[in-house]
């Protein structure tokens, strides 16, 4: 009775940890929630204030397809602020992320259509291209090549039928930045196929340590389709508000597309997010990527000192991809068994691909500090009970 496709989109592992975790806090357990995937912080202030006030002041219609004019010259002049000059016209505000990656998808894929992406990933990407009857090919870029992509790695995967790639930085589930050389090379090779290059950079913004290398992929190839969203750095997950900068030509079809399937980004939120960009909002944002940055240090510091392996220190986003090989157990058993045993909760790698997956488990740190350290010491119990000397 319903399409085929539905049975090639797999449901989240991790939801059923998730339902574990949702029974277990509801017998009275207290939780350590490393599993979550979006900012443990509200909305700024000022944000949240703005929302309520086009509330109130009736701004509750459809908008331009595209967005608010007074929206995407605040992301354009966002853009200046990173260093590159992007006119408004070319910035598209979706309604999330999400809905950027279904206008792409429709925009750039016909059926039977290939676009590469990463194994390690975003395992939504898949889904978005079986819904144009397309299908992302998954590119295994793993420990050994440090999670970066090359034009190497894209090439020993393009076909006949490959249109192009989407790649991310920093990344979902590594938390790895693309270092400049190999976009840019990653970039070149698409050029050179002919194919397109989709980045997505919803965690651009949350960065740490020294200064990064680029702060756009705009920077290293004007001719990308670039992926935002308000909901990490800008702390706004619910809002449901994100935006793509796109070449001149793909503008209109964009937008008829847009029309068509969305009408409009939603309106509160759009009003709401021009303040996401005033001072006192950015303010809020960078103090909390400070917090981010400390509970980074934190987490990784624990693990390590735990025996885990967190191979590189990923610069960007809020997880930390780690191999838990040492204890013997795959991740998945592991998930399971931390869950059940000690309450604390984290995403096994088989959520990213399959590449690797059994090896690795993705920590996100977007709970407080007190929390991380709760959770590091029930893994250390987990570890000492378990016998599993783990280095
Ligand atoms: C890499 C990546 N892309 C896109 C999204 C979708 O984000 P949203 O639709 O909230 O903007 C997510 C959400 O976690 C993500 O991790």
């Amino acid at each position: 009775m319903y399409a085929e496709r539905l049975n090639k989109i797999a449901p989240f592992r991790v939801v059923e940890l998730m339902e574990r975790a949702r029974a277990l806090e509801a017998s009275g357990h207290e939780l350590v929630h490393f599993e979550v995937g979006e900012p443990d912080f509200p909305t700024a202030e000022p944000i949240a204030r703005a929302g309520v006030r086009a509330i109130q002041e009736g701004h509750t219609k459809y908008t331009q397809a595209l967005g608010l004019p007074e929206l995407r010259a605040s992301i354009a002049a966002y853009y200046d602020l990173l260093g590159v000059s992007v006119p408004a016209q070319r910035i598209v505000v979706t309604t999330g992320a999400s809905a950027g990656l279904t206008l792409l998808n429709g925009l750039l894929l016909n059926p039977g259509d290939e676009v590469l992406v990463t194994d390690p990933g975003y395992p939504c990407n898949e889904v978005f291209a079986a819904l144009v009857n397309a299908q992302a090919v998954r590119v295994p870029v793993g420990v050994e090549a440090r999670f970066q992509v090359t034009g190497a790695h894209l090439a020993s995967r393009w076909g006949d039928t490959t249109r192009g790639v989407l790649l991310a930085s920093p990344a979902n589930p590594t938390g790895v930045v693309q270092q400049r050389e190999h976009l840019s090379d990653a970039f070149g090779l698409v050029r050179q196929r002919g194919g397109f290059s989709i980045l997505d950079e919803i965690y651009q913004g949350l960065v740490y340590g020294e200064a990064p290398e680029y702060r756009t992929g705009l920077e290293i190839d004007k001719d990308i389709f670039v992926l935002n969203s308000f909901s990490k750095y800008f702390g706004m997950t619910g809002w449901r508000l994100g935006w793509m900068v796109v070449p001149e030509p793909a503008v209109e079809p964009i937008a008829r597309l847009a029309q068509n399937l969305f009408i409009s980004p939603p309106s509160i939120a759009q009003q709401a997010a021009i303040e996401a960009f005033s001072p006192q909002s950015m303010a809020v944002h960078e103090f909390r990527r400070e917090q981010f940055a400390q509970r980074r240090d934190l987490l990784a510091a624990g693990l390590q000192s735990l025996g885990f392996q967190v191979p590189l220190m990923p610069q960007g986003a809020f997880y930390l991809y780690v191999d838990v090989s040492s204890t013997g157990m795959d991740s998945f058993d592991f998930c399971w068994r931390l869950i059940d045993e000690f309450h604390v909760a984290a995403t096994p790698g088989i959520d990213f691909g399959d590449h690797q997956a059994e090896r690795f488990v993705r920590f996100a740190y977007t709970t407080g500090s007190s929390s991380i350290e709760l959770g590091l010491e029930r893994i250390g119990r987990a570890l000492r009970q378990w016998g599993v000397a783990c280095s």
